[in-house]
């Protein structure tokens, strides 16, 4: 790995997180107990931040760090934060439409986005919340700041449920196997088998066409397939752990590449959308896109993503008008 000093000392760092919900709270813990920095966890449930904020800190006696954990309901008290990662919204309820629940949490983001980033101006911004390739592009307008500071969380845990079918199948610790997965947080994400690899061999060498398929499929489904199973609430504890290692990659610093949902301008030969591809992530947010030489097919699986995309947010026209 490159060696870059980190920029931002560790020692003061200061994440805030907002959303005390499963995907919050929980990260709030993997920071903390990382000794990666200190964090605000701020929600719109009064006491709810509050005694979240309260456990972790009887937490650390046990496991013996001194990080300060903090939960508010006031954006004042986020001053100062180094990164800051949205994990607010609503789940779908009974009777609401894709679309309604795309605008209200489109509010919501909105909302919060400006609030946080009044207060930490240099902060880099994570977004979480579904349907998240839009949400990410409603928080970069609503708080007009430079597109790279702006990035949201998604291919990197696509990647690792596609690392961990592939772990599963082939019997192989799950360490040795990169995998890669671009385009939109969907059912049209865009798995790469070819640039998808256990201890440097592609999987295409490993493995037939009919499993590859399998396993790209049950990847796409991956988010799907767990709300099936828990029937009330989605994916919190792989979301958090994909949305530390980007927190931590940008507070040290540390030149990772790794799948973000990022603002093309023309890479890719798409322009004014973020969505999943491969960039390299350090304390300024994202420092660069890498474009990969894709294949016609692959290049329109992307593109017809992105056509998902837009259409999305084309339905928050008044919202980012
Ligand atoms: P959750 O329902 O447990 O938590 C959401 C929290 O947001 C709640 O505590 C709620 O009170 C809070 N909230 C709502 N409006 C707010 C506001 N205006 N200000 C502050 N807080 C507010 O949901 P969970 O499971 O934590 O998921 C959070 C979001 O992340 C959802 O939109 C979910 O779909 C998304 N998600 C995205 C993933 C990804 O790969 N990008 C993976 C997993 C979840
Ligand atoms: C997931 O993929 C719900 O987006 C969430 O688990």
């Amino acid at each position: 790995m490159v060696v870059r000093p980190p920029l931002i000392a560790c020692a003061t760092a200061r994440v805030t997180i907002i959303g005390a919900g499963n995907v919050g709270s929980t990260l709030a813990q993997r920071i903390s107990e990382k000794n990666m920095a200190d964090v605000v966890l701020l929600d719109v449930i009064e006491g709810r931040p509050q005694g979240l904020a309260l456990d972790l800190m009887e937490a650390r006696g046990v496991e013996r760090h001194d990080r300060q954990i903090i939960g508010t309901n006031d954006f004042a008290d986020t001053a100062g934060s180094n990164v800051i990662v949205i994990t607010a919204g609503l789940p779908r309820k009974p009777g609401m439409s894709r679309e309604d629940l795309m605008k209200t949490n489109g509010k919501i983001v909105w909302d919060v986005a400006k609030q946080a980033i009044a207060y930490s101006p240099d902060a880099v911004l994570i977004v979480v919340t579904n349907p998240l390739d839009v949400m990410t592009y409603v928080a970069w307008k609503a708080t007009g700041l430079p597109p790279r500071q702006v990035m949201g969380m998604a291919g990197v845990l696509d990647s690792a449920r596609f690392q961990t079918f592939l772990s599963m199948e082939l019997g192989v610790s799950v360490s040795d196997i990169n995998a890669t997965v671009l385009g939109g947080h969907g059912d049209l994400m865009v798995p790469l088998p070819r640039f998808t690899t256990v201890g440097g061999v592609p999987i295409t060498e490993l493995l037939d066409a009919a499993t590859i398929d399998r396993l790209v499929e049950r990847t796409r489904n991956g988010g799907a397939e767990i709300v099936e199973l828990m029937r009330t609430g989605s994916a919190y504890f792989a979301p958090a752990s994909s949305t530390s290692v980007m927190v931590e990659a940008v507070l040290l610093n540390q030149a990772r590449l790794l799948p973000v949902a990022a603002y093309l301008q023309g890479e890719y030969g798409l322009n004014d959308i973020f969505i999943g591809v491969p960039c390299r992530l350090g304390c300024q947010g994202v420092e660069s896109v890498l474009e990969l030489n894709l294949t016609p097919e692959e290049r329109a699986a992307l593109h017809t993503s992105a056509q998902s995309v837009r259409q999305n947010i084309d339905c928050l026209t008044d919202l980012l008008n």
